[in-house]
């Protein structure tokens, strides 16, 4: 029997039913709460509030009451339709917040946190130290001159008046480079393949006198290789600064006053230098020469700093300047042993190692 040929009664009109609608309500509201993000709430909203949803077809049933079931049914069916508006609605907005509370966590940024947390290098301060010297040079008119860690035994001994069999060439403990085809190079003549670890700056005199023309005013900072071991007073790798003036007129005089401002701007206005007689084959007269140094962590004292003298005329003539037109001055000191003696630093390996705090601590952290 169909419910359509008893239209007195809307209970029968199946759609209409109470129960139908609660059910309608139930069956949404059960839904909605299982719908696990906006998006998939969405999808259900046809299902129960759209043209073929259980309460939008039981209102097209509506017409078909009679005019005094109407009303009722129509409250029936709205208030139906309402609460799983009103659910649908509740589950969007708890879904929203979720969503939301779920995205702020996931993107949540610590603004604490340190910015930048691979550890920065610092500059070794014998480079910076080096590099002030230089300026100092530079401030004075001086260029800066490099030359090649592997050099020519002619340049590093040969240029420089230190003959093969010159007992000066024994006491510099030499790095020979092997020849190609691997022979040994142990007495660094003939047989070697010409070329050593440069053991002094000196080598660069002589290829500056080759490559310009005087006046030459250069300052030479680099790296110097002798066979000694590591320990906590030598190393095998150590740095020079080298100066060498060419020029007409230079006398020993010059000499003093560049190396007593020297002396001045690197120690303060009380430093002075003392020079002590000294030989080395490639400057006549040459002397050793220390720095009083006020600010010595042991007080104050003379340390021993570095060696100089007028560049030989032997040396000059071999790098095809005049001596009886030119002159000139040469001096060359120990940048670790300075660095060391300035700033109380007691062992050498500290320098070497590269630790990165030994370098922060000179508060040269960039
Ligand atoms: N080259 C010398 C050394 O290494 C130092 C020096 C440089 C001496 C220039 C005189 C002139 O001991």
């Amino acid at each position: 029997m169909s419910y359509r040929n008893d239209p007195y009664d809307p209970k029968q009109v199946a759609l209409l039913d109470q129960r139908a609608l609660d059910d309608a309500v139930e069956a949404a509201g059960k839904a909605f709460a299982a719908a696990a993000d906006p998006d998939a709430l969405t999808a259900l909203r046809h299902q129960h509030l759209g043209d073929r949803a259980p309460v939008s077809l039981a209102r097209r049933e509506i017409g078909a009451l009679p005019p005094a079931a109407k009303s009722d049914a129509g409250k029936r069916v709205n208030e139906a339709r309402r609460a799983i508006e009103s659910g649908y609605a509740a589950r969007r907005e708890a879904l929203e917040r979720e969503h939301a509370e779920r995205v702020l966590a996931q993107e949540r940024v610590d603004v604490t946190l340190p910015y930048d947390r691979r550890p920065r290098g610092a500059r070794h301060p014998l480079s910076t130290l080096m590099e002030q010297i230089s300026d100092l040079f530079v401030g004075m008119g001086y260029e800066v001159a490099e030359g090649p860690e592997v050099e020519l035994e002619w340049a590093n001994f040969d240029a420089l008046n230190i003959p093969p069999d010159h007992p000066a060439r024994g006491l510099m403990d030499t790095f020979h480079i092997a020849a190609a085809d691997g022979g040994p190079a142990a007495d660094g003549g003939e047989t070697g393949s010409g070329l050593v670890l440069r053991t002094h700056t000196s080598p660069v005199q002589a290829r500056t006198m080759l490559t310009r023309q005087p006046p030459i005013y250069v300052v030479v900072p680099g790296r110097v290789y002798r066979t000694d071991e590591l320990d906590a007073t030598h190393s095998p790798v150590f740095h020079q600064v080298e100066g060498l003036v060419v020029d007409r007129g230079i006398s020993m005089a010059h000499l003093r006053g560049t190396l007593d401002h020297f002396a001045r701007s690197m120690f303060g206005e009380q430093a002075r230098t003392r020079w002590r007689p000294h030989y080395f084959p490639f400057t006549e007269p040459s002397a050793e020469f220390d720095v009083w140094f006020p600010e010595h962590r042991d007080g104050p004292r003379w340390v021993e700093w570095g060696g100089c003298g007028m560049v030989n005329p032997r040396v000059l003539r071999a790098c095809g300047i005049d001596p009886e037109v030119y002159s000139g001055f040469a001096f060359g000191m120990g940048i670790d042993r300075t660095l060391m003696f300035r700033h109380g630093v007691s062992d050498m390996r500290d320098m070497a190692e590269g630790d990165v705090r030994f370098s922060r601590a000179f508060g040269m952290g960039n």
